[in-house]
């Protein structure tokens, strides 16, 4: 038989690692896919930049349009990034006829939902597998291997970079800044690494997480998001005195009012074996009513990892070619027609514990008001440590751990803990969660 002839666009850190183990692996990769598969024609904005990877043999322009209008290939492979020239070549490719596999968490939690419905008239695949935590198989996992459950909610550790940089400043002391710039020199970050820090990255690909989880459609515009760069030295030293590890989490759970989706830093009791995944590793915790709690670890950057993954979507696809449109796994898990419209959580009404810290006046009563105001709003305290001040008069550091309460108590708490005179600065406070089962 013929080897089927994939474009790829793109043959940067992604792009490249995938020639490579094409190459490296190529006939073990065609005793799975049943024909072989070769990369025929490939595009990248600057052909004499020195590559990755062998080029020799592929076809090579800097018009993207060139491959995917190429009538010789069945599977356009896109790995540029972003969510404009990518959306256009993605869309083109779909009414051309062709399969699609991507590593573009951003274009599909953006515009999934017209991509699937596209995708589904023309009797294509989509296939994105490389677009949530790198080479960890989690689409598949949750998509397939736990087809028989219903999901209660799910946990990861899905930005490679950011996690190499917490992890970098925790055990080597190392600036933030030195770390994002070596985590862009390995190829881990995004052409834009404020995706990563300020956890836009991960807020794509909880997205795509939850709505194959949960089988309700793409919505980004409903995470929350909060990033990595307020995490101090300070915080990461006190989360330890207390037994903790800082991670930056993507949580989404069902509840009997809604599905919650935020990413965030969050404490995590560090016996949990996901306080332990460090550097560029990914991890994700997913809670099914019959499975129990499971746990997916790996790479969740880098060339060879990613790639790992295109390519076992593009062998999905060739294992598909001759079969019935109508017969496939859903791009969403669930069936087009079976989304639920379960709405997204508000922030406001979802229930966490706290980590809170605040510098006090160190005189007597304070801690008593402090204790007011949040039993006030029906906040108790889990656990507290009051710190000795620098120097005599200075202002002590005051940290507690709260039990389960609703955002907008704890906002309220905090904006009537911030506005007493014997509190300096603002409350900082950090989500905990348990993640137990
Ligand atoms: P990259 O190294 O920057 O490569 C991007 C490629 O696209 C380059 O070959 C570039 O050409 C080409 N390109 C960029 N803009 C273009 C344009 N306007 N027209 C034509 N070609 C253009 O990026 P990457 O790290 O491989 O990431 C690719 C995709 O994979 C992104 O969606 C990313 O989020 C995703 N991803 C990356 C990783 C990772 O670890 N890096 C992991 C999972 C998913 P030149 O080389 O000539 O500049
Ligand atoms: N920039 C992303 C990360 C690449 O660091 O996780 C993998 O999606």
């Amino acid at each position: 038989m013929k080897p089927v002839k994939a474009g790829l666009l793109g043959l940067g850190t992604v792009g490249g690692g995938v020639v490579n183990v094409l190459s490296r692996n190529g006939k073990e990769i065609a005793r799975r896919a049943g024909r072989e598969i070769e990369i025929s024609h490939a595009s990248a904005r600057d052909l004499k930049k020195p590559r990755i990877c062998e080029t020799k043999g592929i076809q090579l322009t800097s018009n993207i349009m060139e491959v995917v209008n190429d009538p010789e290939i069945d599977i356009v492979v896109e790995l540029i990034g972003g969510d404009t020239i990518a959306h256009e070549a993605v869309m083109k490719a779909i009414s051309n006829g062709k399969h699609v596999v991507t590593a573009n968490k951003a274009l599909i939690a953006k515009y999934g939902n017209e991509i699937f419905s596209e995708a589904q008239k023309k009797g294509v695949m989509v296939a994105f597998e490389a677009a949530v935590a790198g080479g960890i198989p989690i689409i598949k996992a949750i998509r397939e291997g736990l087809a028989g459950n219903s999901i209660e909610w799910l946990a990861g550790i899905i930005n490679g970079t950011g996690n190499f940089i917490l992890t970098e400043m925790r055990d080597k002391g190392r600036a933030f800044a030195d770390v994002l710039a070596e985590a862009q020199r390995l190829g881990y970050a995004e052409a834009d690494p404020t995706f990563d820090i300020e956890g836009v990255d991960a807020a794509h690909k909880l997205t795509i997480l939850a709505s194959i989880a949960f089988g309700i459609p793409l919505q980004f515009d409903k995470v929350f998001m909060e990033g990595i760069t307020a995490i101090t030295q300070e915080d990461v030293s006190y989360a330890t005195e207390l037994g903790y590890r800082i991670k930056h989490l993507g949580v989404s759970r069902r509840t009997d009012k809604g599905i919650e989706l935020r990413v965030h830093p969050t404490l995590i009791p560090h016996r949990r074996l996901i306080a332990n995944v460090d550097g560029v590793m990914n991890a994700v915790l997913v809670k099914g009513d019959a499975v129990g709690p499971t746990l997916y670890y790996g790479a969740g950057a880098g060339a060879d990892p990613t790639a790992s993954a295109v390519v076992a979507d593009i062998v999905d696809v060739v294992r598909t070619l001759t079969t019935d449109p109508e017969n496939r796994v859903p791009h969403l898990a669930f069936q087009p027609d079976a989304l639920s419209d379960i709405p997204i959580l508000p922030m406001d009404e979802v229930e966490t514990a706290y980590y809170l810290r605040m510098s006090v006046a160190d005189k007597p009563g304070v801690l008593a008001e402090v204790a007011s105001i949040l039993g006030g709003k029906g906040i108790s305290i889990e656990a507290m440590i009051q710190k000795e001040p620098a120097k005599e008069g200075s202002n002590a550091d005051l940290i507690m751990l709260t039990h389960k309460v609703i955002e907008k108590n704890m906002n309220e708490a905090i904006s009537a803990i911030e506005a007493l005179n014997s509190i300096s600065g603002k409350v900082v406070r950090i989500r905990m969660e348990r993640l137990d089962s």
